[in-house]
């Protein structure tokens, strides 16, 4: 499975890369503005640093709009994936943009006929939201076990990237699933790393070892 980190931080995204397992990068409006820095300024940045899919997203709700800055943003640069929210004027531009060759992520997707839509649009990604459907006492991961069924019985092509993960567990159910790709922030890709039983483990190694040397 695939991890890409959910935020628009440069010092995350390096901190995140210099672990060496980090495959691309997924932004949004929301995480692009708690940075207060400039759109193209930050892309350019992350692209130097991640050398993999970096999703960035349109503002446009119009099929000419949406298709207008997926251009644009796909011209920047190979990695680029063209984030598009998951509206009628979203997935009629997706047609279009990968008629064109420019990857794409359909994002806010929150069912599995949304995802399906997505998939016959010919979407590179589909983004379906756990966190926010568990915020609303609906199982998220559920909506993963759907999609990837969908998917495996028509064999579409369309990557599932589970987003809006809050917690470790999110990212190990996502895998036993199989889905494709899990984009996280760096706090939960910071404790995938951790085990109480790895911790006193090792300090008992260590301090064993420390006794040898007398
Ligand atoms: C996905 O691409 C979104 O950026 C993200 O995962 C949303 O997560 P949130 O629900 O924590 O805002």
């Amino acid at each position: 499975m695939k991890i890409f980190i959910d935020t628009a931080s440069i010092k995350e995204i390096r901190e995140a890369a210099s672990l060496g397992l980090l495959d691309g990068v997924t932004t949004n409006p929301s995480l692009v503005a708690k940075e207060g820095k400039n759109f193209r300024a930050m892309l350019d940045e992350i692209l130097a640093i991640v050398d993999g899919p970096v999703s960035a997203e349109v503002i446009a709700t119009d099929y000419e709009g949406i298709l207008k800055e997926g251009r644009e943003l796909a011209a920047i640069h190979k990695n680029i994936v063209v984030k598009v929210p998951l509206i009628k004027e979203g997935l009629k531009a997706v047609r279009t943009l990968s008629s064109e060759g420019v990857k794409t992520n359909v994002t806010l997707c929150f069912s599995p006929a949304q995802a399906l839509l997505a998939a016959k649009a010919g979407a590179s990604y589909i983004s379906p939201f756990v966190g926010r459907l568990d915020d609303i006492s609906h199982n998220g991961m559920q909506l993963i076990e759907e999609i990837v069924q969908i998917y495996r019985n028509y064999d579409y092509q369309t990557e599932v990237l589970v987003a809006s993960i809050r917690h470790p567990l999110h990212f190990v159910e996502a895998a036993l699933i199989g889905a494709d790709v899990c984009t996280m922030p760096f706090s939960v890709i910071d404790k995938l790393f951790n085990h109480p039983l790895t911790d006193s483990g090792l300090k008992k190694f260590l301090s064993d070892w420390e006794k040898t040397q007398k």
